[in-house]
């Protein structure tokens, strides 16, 4: 691994990212080239954390454009503050002003509302992270118009005229893959695919963001984790779960997985009835019977054939 991505993965593990090396080049490769990354991987893997975390360990502000169904450019750009040019336009009734003069102050920046992509163009000093979040739920319109934006890093403002990034922000755009995106935008993008993380992986992420959590629940939990996610669910449990879960386990005073505590605890980890009454029964039993008294390696070697064990038992019902 060269220095400079080395250095990246030291970074973002500093800000409690656990990255791995195709995390941390492509991180490493998107600040070299200047061009935007557009992470994508099911719900609550981390695509969202990295710009998060990228911000805060080169010290800038984290800037974020959150994507909805009928977001438009005006809402990402900028708009005119309204009520106050009303109230200019009021004080300066009794004026001598201009009908020209008038209109040439209350266009002026002070009335401007900077949206995200112009607060992320005109970020003082130096880069900042521009998060375009969930990309994939703005309409198609909207994503044509960002590519522009991506491409000049310039905004025009009719009543201003252009205004160009004096420093080029880091662009992080996620994606859930509701729909597809166009081959423009991910042409212009260096891509991520974020998958769920292996046990060692997810083991390192509960240690760090769990830290009093004792080793051997969590390995149980990243065990359990992983065979979980070979069962057919309609929400699959992401990281974000296991990190709740974990918590929920603290709190309650528990110091390894029993069968009645995580009963009373799936909640933490599946966000929908059907698969709480799914897992509840059979799943449920194979996985805490067959990892019941097995730690370290013995859990990670079994995390490697449960899948097939479930699928056996499953289908021989
Ligand atoms: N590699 C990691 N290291 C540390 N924490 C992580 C890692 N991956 C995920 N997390 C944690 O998991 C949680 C979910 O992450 P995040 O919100 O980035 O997921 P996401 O992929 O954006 O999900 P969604 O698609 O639902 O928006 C966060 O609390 C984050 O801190
Ligand atoms: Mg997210």
């Amino acid at each position: 691994m060269i220095e400079a991505v080395r250095q990246i993965q030291e970074r973002l593990e500093g800000q409690s990212y656990i990255t791995d090396r195709a995390i941390a080049t492509t991180v490493y490769l998107a600040m070299a080239l200047k061009k935007p990354v557009l992470i994508e991987g099911q719900a609550g893997v981390g695509k969202t954390e990295i710009a998060k975390v990228l911000a805060a360990a080169l010290d800038t502000n984290l800037i974020r454009l959150q994507c909805y169904e009928g977001l438009d450019a005006n809402t990402a750009l900028y708009e005119w503050n309204y009520p106050k040019q009303m109230l200019r336009i009021k004080i300066d009734e009794n004026n001598r002003t201009t009908a020209d003069e008038e209109e040439h102050l209350i266009f002026s920046e002070p009335f401007l509302l900077k949206r995200p992509l112009l607060q992320a163009v005109t970020n003082p000093d130096k880069a900042a992270v521009l998060l375009i979040d969930e990309v994939d739920r703005a309409d198609e319109e909207f994503e044509a118009f960002l590519l522009e934006v991506l491409s000049d890093f310039q905004v025009t403002v009719p009543e201003l005229g252009t205004i160009e990034a004096k420093h080029r922000p880091y662009v992080v755009l996620t994606s859930n893959r509701t729909r597809e995106l166009s081959d423009a935008l991910r042409r212009r993008c260096l891509y991520l695919w974020i998958d769920y993380p292996s046990f060692e992986k997810e083991l390192r992420i509960i240690r760090t963001k769990v830290p009093n959590a004792n080793e051997r629940l969590a390995s149980q939990i990243s065990a359990f984790m992983q065979a979980i996610r070979h069962i057919k669910l309609a929400k699959v449990p992401g990281v974000a779960e296991s990190i709740d879960w974990t918590m929920s386990l603290m709190a309650l005073h528990a110091e390894h997985l029993d069968e009645t505590t995580v009963r009373e605890t799936l909640g933490a980890i599946f966000k929908d009835r059907d698969d709480v009454a799914r897992m509840g029964g059979k799943p449920l039993d194979i996985v805490l019977g067959s990892m019941d008294g097995l730690e370290g390696d013995e859990l990670k070697a079994w995390t490697e054939t449960i899948g097939q064990r479930l699928e056996r038992e499953l289908s021989a019902r």
